[in-house]
């Protein structure tokens, strides 16, 4: 299981400024995300594929709704989110020999695949938070939500030893005219 990292903590501090009725995270690990979007959602669901974070967060926080699934396709049908966030596994690597942290051959398409699992699911007005890395193909990303109708801004970066890690919002063009 992941134990939380400087980029748990960057996303920590910008899930705390957003309010809404439903939240879902992608990749949960240790919970410590989902559990700061229970302060300020009144639902919370969460997936992971790793079957140990699942069992981790259910016998820490009984509030959030966790599934063990890939990236979000556990959430069907009418489920619909306000603020949908993630912090993928980015490192590159061509076998993801631990999809904690690999995230693809250019460590960008699981974040890609997390992304086009997560539109169906927004709200009208909906929100995406996503955490990049200067290690990632971060171009592929932009330029699939760009396909998307996503628009992207960042809300904020950090310089971490030799990486520089930025968390970006996405929301659907459409929202903002
Ligand atoms: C970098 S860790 C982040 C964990 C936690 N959210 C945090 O920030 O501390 C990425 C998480 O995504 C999960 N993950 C990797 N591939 C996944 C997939 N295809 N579907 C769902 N979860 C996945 C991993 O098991 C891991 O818990």
């Amino acid at each position: 299981m992941y134990a939380p990292a400087e980029d748990s903590y960057l996303l920590v501090d910008c899930v705390g400024r957003y309010t809404g009725k439903q939240a879902l995270e992608i990749g949960v690990g240790s919970g410590l995300i989902a559990d700061e979007l229970c302060k300020n959602f009144q639902m919370v669901a969460g997936s992971d594929i790793d079957f140990q974070s699942i069992r981790y967060c259910r016998a820490k926080n009984k509030k959030i709704m966790l599934v063990c699934s890939d990236a979000a396709s556990a959430f069907g049908g009418k489920a619909r989110f306000d603020l949908i966030v993630s912090n993928p596994p980015y490192l590159p690597d061509d076998k993801q020999k631990d999809r904690a942290v690999h995230g693809g051959p250019t460590g960008i398409e699981t974040t890609m695949q997390f992304v086009q699992s997560a539109m169906p699911l927004l709200s009208q007005e909906g929100r995406m938070l996503f955490v990049v890395s200067s290690h990632a193909d971060t171009s592929a990303l932009y330029e699939l939500a760009g396909k998307l109708g996503l628009k992207k801004k960042i809300i904020t970066e950090k310089n971490v030893f030799f990486e520089r890690l930025s968390v970006v919002e996405f929301t659907c063009e459409s929202v903002l005219l």
